[in-house]
């Protein structure tokens, strides 16, 4: 039975990297007028309070959103501190959009947000939080089933979020399994895949895998908030990127340098973009990707 609730986690500081990395790459898919679908495989419940006494109970916030200064932050991260104003009409940072939220707020009336929860308390709270909201399209099952199922959407144009709670260890090398499927199915499509820098460093097999899969383009973004310690307790966020937008590596980079900058004076602290798989280099790649 899965136990993890995001409640528990909203705005640390790696939700600070994946949600402005995604505002980033949503920005891009809105610059053409032709529709897009979103689809969120792992959505969570959408919408946090970060002064519940769930979310007050780990303080994870104040390593992360609430640590954050928008006066030195680049101008890649605009989007993103929009998206918190909208969230806060009062002003603050107590409400805190997850990555449905996120799809929403920086996608248009002609574009899906489809969004996959398993979670029986997640997915009510999900529903609940964008009742109103026609463009959402909510569906209980299971992330990797769901995604391999609903690919290619019929726009032929979109991306993917694949954000997981990694509970199981075998995720990692089942993500990386469900994305080979997804791709060859969706070779165009985007797909950003969430990891946790952890000591036992669980996500050397998703990249190793993803690697090895024979898939083209894929760009890493890491933070690295201080060294490994210990043998557990997440110290990083990794994101990798199928399909990336067309010199997007700069804006992470900035992103990536300024959140660690912002939330950590360790010196181990680092932030690193790189291709895990680079650039096709055949004339014309890039055009069939996406544009
Ligand atoms: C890290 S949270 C997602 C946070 C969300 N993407 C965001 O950024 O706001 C992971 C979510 O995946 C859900 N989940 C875990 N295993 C799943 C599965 N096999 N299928 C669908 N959802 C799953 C959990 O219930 C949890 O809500």
């Amino acid at each position: 039975m899965l136990s993890y609730q995001h409640i528990y986690h909203a705005g640390n500081f790696a939700d600070v990297h994946k949600h402005s990395a995604l505002c980033l790459v949503l920005e891009h898919l809105t610059q053409k007028p032709k529709p897009f679908a979103y689809i969120d495989t792992h959505a969570g419940r959408g919408f946090y309070d970060l002064q519940s006494s769930e979310a007050q109970k780990t303080d994870e916030a104040k390593g992360g959103i609430w640590g954050v200064d928008q006066d030195t932050a680049p101008a890649e991260v605009r989007r993103y501190f929009e998206n918190i104003a909208s969230c806060n009409p009062k002003g603050g940072r107590r409400f805190y959009p997850g990555s449905p939220k996120v799809a929403l707020l920086n996608s248009r009336e002609q574009d899906r947000v489809i969004l996959i929860e398993k979670h029986p308390q997640e997915f009510q709270a999900l529903s609940e939080n964008f009742e109103r909201e026609p463009r959402a399209i909510l569906h209980r099952r299971d992330a990797l089933e769901g995604l391999v199922a609903l690919v290619p959407p019929d726009e032929r144009r979109g991306m993917v979020l694949i954000d997981p709670s990694y509970e199981i260890k075998s995720e990692y090398a089942d993500i990386a399994n469900a994305v080979e499927k997804a791709y060859h199915r969706w070779p165009t499509g985007m797909y950003m895949i969430w990891y946790p820098l952890l000591p036992v460093a669980g996500h050397q097999r998703l990249l190793k895998a993803l690697k090895q899969s024979g898939i083209t383009r894929i760009l890493i973004s890491e933070i690295a908030l201080h060294a490994p310690q210990g043998l557990s307790g997440m110290y990083g966020s990794g994101i990798a990127l199928i399909n990336p937008p067309w010199q997007l590596e700069q804006g992470l980079a900035r992103l990536g340098q300024w959140i660690v900058n912002s939330l950590s004076d360790a010196s181990e602290r680092r932030a690193r973009v790189e291709w895990l798989v680079p650039e096709a280099k055949k004339e014309g790649d890039r055009e069939r990707n996406q544009g």
